[in-house]
């Protein structure tokens, strides 16, 4: 690895809080094909920490790494201290990881309640409940609070593919932010949004962030600096640069790889 490469942030917000999300060494091959290479990050709680760089560099897989979609080839994924890497996808959910997808990945049959209800429901794992209906009055309220928090709960009814793509944006951020989590995995939250959805969608992120740790993958550049304290930029696989929007936007290897147009 190319340490001396690596520019590491000046303290910013958040930075004296203990790392809730730390990867060691992590690294992801397929075939020959190396997406993660000895990628070791640390996100203090409570940050808002973009992941940038150019189509392939692995952001996804990253992202893949951390939610157990994918089993790392090699290296270790802390979450609050307990090693995660290798976990199944459901097990992870419930250490209270979350995220939305680079392609929108809602139920478009069912409707806004139904898909937050149904993901709100997995946090208690424990079918038995839905006979009881105290607590699937408490599902479905807590489903209500969740579509409030994302401007959704008036399209509450409505079927899941009669939104706009921006909403049905929203509607996959409602649907991870039922499953209550600490850590929230947000992969290209604005694609395919038109510039007032953009706003609005950087709004909303904002102010889930109160209370979240946010890992956000973006390629809107806007969004990136409007948003984050801290940014990781990837390049074939590798930490090529780390600091705060300022230090990204005026370090030289990263205009070259990925910020020049
Ligand atoms: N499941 C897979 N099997 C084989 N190769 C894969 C797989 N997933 C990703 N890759 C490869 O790994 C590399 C990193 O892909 P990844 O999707 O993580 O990039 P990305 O940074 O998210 O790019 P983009 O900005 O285009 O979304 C690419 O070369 C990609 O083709
Ligand atoms: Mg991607």
């Amino acid at each position: 690895m190319t340490g001396t490469q690596i520019d590491r942030a000046a303290p910013v917000a958040g930075a004296g809080a203990a790392p809730l999300l730390r990867t060691e060494k992590l690294t992801m091959r397929f075939g020959g094909l190396t997406a993660l290479n000895d990628v070791s990050i640390a996100v203090p709680a409570g940050e808002i920490r973009a992941i940038i760089g150019p189509n392939g560099a692995g952001k996804s897989t990253f992202f893949n790494c951390v939610t157990g979609v994918l089993q790392p080839s090699a290296g270790r994924i802390l979450f609050a201290d307990e090693d995660i890497a290798g976990l199944p996808p459901n097990l992870i959910s419930r250490k209270a990881i979350a995220r939305s997808y680079q392609i929108t990945n809602i139920l478009p049959g069912a409707t806004v309640l139904e898909n937050v209800r149904i993901a709100a429901q997995s946090r208690h794992h424990n079918w038995s409940m839905l006979r009881h209906h105290r607590a699937y009055r408490d599902v479905i309220d807590k489903s209500h609070a969740v579509l409030a928090s994302v401007g959704l709960d008036g399209e509450a009814d409505e079927l899941a593919v009669n939104l706009s793509h921006g909403a049905q944006r929203n509607l996959e951020i409602a649907i991870a932010l039922a499953t209550e989590p600490k850590l929230l995995c947000l992969d290209e939250p604005t694609a395919g949004m038109s510039v007032a959805e953009t706003h609005a969608s950087v709004e909303l992120i904002r102010r889930i962030a109160a209370n979240l740790t946010i890992l956000i993958v973006e390629h809107d550049m806007e969004v990136v600096m409007g948003l984050a304290q801290t940014i990781t930029v990837l390049h074939y696989g590798e930490v090529l640069a780390e600091g705060t929007p300022a230090q990204i936007q005026a370090n030289p290897r990263v205009q070259e790889v990925y910020l020049k147009t």
